[in-house]
């Protein structure tokens, strides 16, 4: 049984905890998309992990996880977060595989990005990983993949410094190299959990272009760079925080207002900690974004919504989201592809009220205060999308379960 779990708003949404903790039932994790420009934040005990490019199983001492195709892999940074895994006593060696399609990030990439980003007289406000570069590189048939590493003629137009920057890195890699498709093909009854990066909105081809990634970070990143097809996946799972937040520059209807909201604002970015995990960037945070999210349902066929960081709300008398737009004058239901549109879209709330009580020990449904629960129906009712798994912390445990994703309906 395959299961997608996507971010369903601009990254960030807590993909990386509920993977952690569906991966409990599944035998084998996939990453199929982005690179070290993500960050996955797993709490296990009190500690702390964050990942950027080892797929969020990783701490279950029994589950292979693999870095699929469509990743671009900057062997440095991987390396270091297996480094940093390994002296946290997770022991990696043998667990770890990745895509013989998936392709490398070299170090100039990086230097590529920051000079784009700084003679963009709009800059997108990327991490300056390389991550644009490496599938720029990709689209111009110009990268280097896991499978070209032994292959001297791919290596041929390669700069001096990168062939030796392939060198050094070749043994480590390809041990660890796997064809994907027979792979996947020869488990076909395993349990696999697909794991996106980023989110629907940064997607290059769903997302609000050009303040977007360069990946493909919606569902149907799964059938192309995953190792299975289409009609292989048998559920969508789309993660979305209680609110909004976005990293980085482009359009937010819903971005909180710095001369009437900036308590809210505090409060939200302090008590959901939101902070970049890869580089540490304050967030920008707003109210949900309804319009934007029955969008990102729609396009990515998600299944089951998943609810995160409502525990943030727990302190607010009221609080609103964000029902459709108004555009200069007119309302606008459907999230607009124009960066115009959007950039100018002032959002239409509606208010929620509070349930002023602390929800971080609920475990069930049921144990939800009224507030919460019909704040949940209403975005069910909105998005015409289940809602099947609520968090309610950053703890593994922290997670109620209505519907498990596993059970074939
Ligand atoms: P890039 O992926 O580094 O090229 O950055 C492009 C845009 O995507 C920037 O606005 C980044 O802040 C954003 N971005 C990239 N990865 C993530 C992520 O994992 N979470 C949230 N935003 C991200």
């Amino acid at each position: 049984m395959n299961i997608a779990v996507i971010g369903a708003q601009w990254g960030d949404e807590g993909k990386g905890k509920i993977v952690d903790y569906l991966a409990a039932d599944a035998r084998l994790i996939v990453r199929f998309s982005g690179g070290a420009n993500a960050g996955h934040t797993i709490v296990l005990g009190g500690e702390q992990y964050a990942l950027h490019l080892v797929p969020s199983g990783i701490l279950y001492p029994d589950k292979i996880v693999i870095l699929g195709s469509g990743m671009v892999i900057d062997p440095e940074a991987l390396f270091s977060e297996l480094a940093s895994l390994e002296a946290k006593g997770i022991d990696w060696k043998g667990r770890v595989l990745i895509s013989d399609r998936a392709h490398l990030v070299l170090p100039r990439y990086r230097k590529i990005d920051k000079d784009m980003e700084s003679s963009r007289r709009k800059p997108i406000g990327t991490t300056g990983r390389g991550i644009g570069v490496a599938y720029a590189m990709k689209a111009s048939r110009d990268g280097i993949r896991i499978a070209d590493l032994d292959d001297p003629t791919r290596l041929e137009n390669l700069e001096a410094e990168d062939v030796a920057f392939v060198n050094a890195w070749r043994e480590r890699l390809m041990p660890m190299a796997v064809d994907l498709v027979p792979y996947l093909r020869a488990r076909k009854n395993a349990y696999v959990l697909f794991e996106g990066a980023q989110g629907a909105l940064l997607d290059i081809d769903t997302g609000s272009y050009p303040f977007v990634s360069s990946g493909m970070s919606c569902a149907a990143g799964v059938a192309a760079q995953g190792g299975i097809g289409p009609r292989a996946i048998n559920r969508v799972l789309g993660v979305f925080k209680a609110y909004s937040t976005r990293v980085g520059n482009g359009p937010f209807p819903t971005e909180f207002n710095p001369n009437s909201q900036s308590a809210l604002d505090k409060f939200i970015r302090e008590t959901g900690r939101e902070y970049g995990v890869t580089t540490g960037r304050p967030r920008r945070c707003g109210y949900l974004d309804l319009v934007a999210l029955r969008y990102a349902c729609t396009a990515n066929s998600i299944d089951h919504l998943v609810l995160t960081h409502l525990d943030v709300y727990d302190e607010l008398d009221e609080f609103e989201a964000c029902i459709a737009y108004r555009v200069r004058g007119k309302i606008v239901e459907d999230f607009p592809a124009s960066v115009r549109d959007l950039s100018e879209a002032e959002p239409v709330l509606r208010k929620f009220r509070g349930w002023k009580k602390a929800i971080g020990a609920c475990r069930t449904f049921e144990d939800l205060p009224l507030e919460a629960k019909a704040y949940v129906a209403y975005i069910e009712e909105y998005t015409e999308t289940p809602i099947g798994i609520i968090s309610v912390g950053s703890d593994r445990n922290a997670t109620m379960v209505r519907e498990s994703p596993w059970i074939r309906s």
